[in-house]
């Protein structure tokens, strides 16, 4: 196979270009699913993939594709790309977005360099994968793969109390095509770590084996207000104190020296707010992830005994809602031993590794042969303006890809 590289300029040139769209008055970087700001990040790539000549399909929940058909192969299953372009909030830039630029960048290099792919080749960018507005995450490409009915997916409500499918049509992106009306014939996802172990072990490459499993809940809690000064310590019914309780429960359990799995409590909220009243209502949200599924099942009962236990009180009433749940998943291992073998002939140490984050890719693993490819992040920092990959290790991780595809469109 001969040697071709992308456009370096063009792929770093875009990622900044988009990473600059979307930018709130102080600066920090928030395009929130179906905001106005992700309508316009929608807009510039749509441009872009426009002026790569490609053909545009929007789907029924939002999904946006670039198509590269070649018109004596357009009956053939495509080799689709992807990612993201909604981020979560004072978010970096390479988070999702370097996969839909680098996926973008790699058919406009094939196109350049003359090359007809016996396949289509396809990029994707998936509604509302942070979840961060509207749960769950990784919406647009569960919805597509068939893991979410597109009625039910229409009609979430997010955390702002708007229905999604109103912010669909709101911002013009509510399109006509059937969820899976592509067909891929495989899908391989370039993104960043978002975690340290590539920078820690010197690699540039992850060849992600796995991807661990999410289990996202809200947590609900009564009590009942009253006076911080004059209700002594016995007689209270305090929320506040019963979601202290429930982060350190699953924090330290988390933090046993045997477990593979991690937990979190991103949000937390008290009602009424006010400095001398105890609270009446605690509601946080719980973030448990493992890679083995069997041990989520676990943690997902420890939690929910703790809360019963809470609950026999008497002091708090708690509500659970569940609000995203996916099993771990594991990538196809002929594409991951291609990225491995495409990664040693350009010279790029790999490493064999398991997602800590969700990606799209774990949900069109459940329609096609799927894997994906990572690059350091510094410090292994993300969802952090701080997140941080150099241009040449986004320019290595653009060229692992551009190989993967020419292998994987070439198969019979
Ligand atoms: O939460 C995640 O792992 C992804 O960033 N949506
Ligand atoms: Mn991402
Ligand atoms: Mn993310």
């Amino acid at each position: 196979m001969t040697s071709l590289s992308v456009n370096s300029g063009r792929l770093l040139a875009d990622i900044h270009e988009l990473g600059a769209i979307g930018r709130e008055t102080d600066g920090r970087l928030t395009r929130l699913a179906l905001s106005d700001a992700d309508r316009l990040g929608r807009d510039h790539l749509v441009a872009r993939i426009r002026a790569a000549g490609l053909e545009v399909a929007i789907d029924q929940i939002g999904n946006i594709f670039g198509i590269w058909t070649q018109d004596r192969h357009a009956d053939q299953k495509p080799v689709l790309l992807g990612s993201h372009i909604d981020t979560v909030i004072n978010a970096g830039i390479y988070d999702g977005c370097y996969g839909v630029i680098a996926g973008l960048e790699v058919i406009r290099t094939l196109r350049e360099a003359g090359f007809t792919p016996p396949r289509p080749i396809a990029v994707a960018a998936f509604t509302n994968e942070e979840g961060v507005r509207f749960s769950p995450d990784m919406m647009g490409s569960l919805v597509y793969a068939g893991g979410l009915d597109i009625k039910k997916a229409l009609a979430t409500r997010g955390t702002d109390g708007t229905v999604l499918a109103d912010e669909l049509v709101r911002i013009g992106y509510a399109g006509p095509y059937a969820p899976g009306f592509l067909a891929p014939h495989a899908y391989v996802e370039l993104h960043i770590e978002q975690g340290p172990v590539l920078e820690h072990i010197g690699s540039s490459i992850g060849a992600v084996a796995d991807l661990q499993g999410i289990s996202w809940q809200r947590i609900t809690i009564e009590g009942q207000a009253n006076h911080a000064g004059t209700t002594p310590m016995a007689l209270r019914r305090d929320a506040g104190h019963a979601a202290a309780r429930i982060m350190t429960f699953i924090h330290d359990r988390a933090s046993r020296p045997d477990t593979s799995g991690v937990a979190t409590v991103g949000t937390i909220a008290f009602e009424p707010n006010a400095i001398n009243v105890i609270p009446a209502r605690a509601t946080l949200t719980i973030d448990l992830r493992n890679p083995d599924e069997n041990r989520l099942v676990e943690e997902e009962d420890a939690l929910s005994r703790f809360l019963s236990h809470l609950q026999a009180t008497g002091d708090v009433k708690i509500h659970v809602e569940k609000l995203a749940r996916s099993a771990p998943v594991r990538f196809d291992p002929r594409i991951v031993a291609l990225i491995e073998d495409v990664a040693s002939r350009r010279g790029l140490a790999s490493r064999r590794m398991t997602s800590g984050a969700g990606h799209d890719a774990q949900m069109i693993a459940g329609m096609a042969p799927a894997a994906m490819i990572f690059v350091p992040s510094r410090l292994g920092i993300s969802h952090n303006p701080e997140e941080f990959t150099s241009d040449e290790a986004l320019v290595a991780g653009a060229n692992v890809l551009l190989d993967v595809v020419r292998h994987l469109a070439h198969e019979t």
